[in-house]
């Protein structure tokens, strides 16, 4: 029996890629809005006894999350063997703590709903912080896809004399192993963070690399501020224009535009969330993620 593929709304190119690579059927489900406000669901491809996996990012997670979880539940009573979800961005990771008082520690309230849902999550670098594995908040097996490899292969392919950097010290381990696959020197920068739009950014004795294309690497970009502070700091200091690349190209409001006036030669992302950016295919490591999943949980 093949497996079934069903892409959720804005899914369909990484899902038909996934399909393919996975040798399984695309699904069709049906999402509608009724009139009130509430979610209609359908799953339209008939399941019974097959894997199913739906794919759905995770990017501006509210107006999603409940479709998609009646979406699973539903193929689930209609008897599908599993269903699985590749989620390529993972929403709300970064409360994982009470900073302040009374503060919900959404990371895990989240995490508790999907695994109620699904069988088994993959994703692509969710953005840990002060957790060490997802294993700690989500209670099915779960997948972490690195992105890390196919953003050397992109590098090395695309940037002449490339020198990469990385925004703070939570990127080091990351962006160290980006530059030892792109055969390229790097620096890690000092971040600030002081509210969501309010971000500064030190960048050490840059001289030296004046002859390098600077290439700035982080996990999201999202107010895109962490990447404009940077760009323009090195635009003070007479480096070249850098290319800014991201895994998941979250970009609020008019993020991306700001960061191409603040002086970016080019901004490229991964292809987690769709966006004109993406010029980094994660189809290949995340279909063989499915597949492992398939073959590691019984
Ligand atoms: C933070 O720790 C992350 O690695 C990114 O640096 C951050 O999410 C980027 O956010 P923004 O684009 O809003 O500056």
């Amino acid at each position: 029996m093949k497996p079934i593929v069903i892409p959720l709304p804005n899914n369909a190119e990484l899902a038909g890629t996934i399909a393919d690579k996975l040798d399984a059927h695309i699904g069709q489900a049906t999402i509608l809005r009724h009139p009130d406000g509430e979610s209609y669901v359908r799953v339209d491809t008939p399941v019974s006894g097959h894997e199913v996996v739906l794919v759905c990012t995770l990017d501006r997670p509210d107006e999603k999350i409940l479709p998609l979880l009646f979406l699973a539940r539903t193929a689930k009573e209609l008897k599908a063997a599993r269903v699985g979800l590749v989620a390529p961005y993972l929403a709300y990771m970064r409360q994982d703590k009470r900073f302040q008082p009374g503060e919900g520690i959404t990371s895990a309230y989240f995490a508790e709903l999907v695994s109620g849902y699904v069988d088994w999550l993959i994703t692509v670098d969710p953005h840990l912080h002060r957790r060490n594995s997802l294993s700690e908040i989500y209670s099915i097996p779960a997948k972490v896809v690195h992105a890390a490899p196919s953003i050397s292969d992109w590098i090395r392919s695309n940037v002449d004399q490339p020198v990469l950097i990385g925004p703070d010290s939570e990127s080091a381990q990351w962006v160290a192993s980006v530059a030892e696959g792109a055969d390229a020197p790097y620096m890690i920068l000092e971040k600030i963070r002081r509210g969501d739009r309010d971000v500064e950014v030190s960048v050490p004795e840059v001289g030296r690399w004046r002859n390098r294309s600077p290439v700035l690497v982080d996990d999201i970009i999202s107010t895109a501020r962490t990447m404009i502070e940077t760009v323009s700091h090195l635009n003070r200091a007479g480096m070249m224009a850098p290319i800014c690349v991201g895994v998941h190209a979250v970009f609020a409001d008019r993020s991306y535009k700001d960061l191409l006036a603040a002086g970016a030669a080019r901004v490229v992302t991964c292809n987690t969330i769709p966006h004109v950016t993406n010029a980094i295919d994660l189809s290949d490591p995340l279909s063989r993620a499915v597949q492992e999943m398939w073959l590691s949980t019984p």
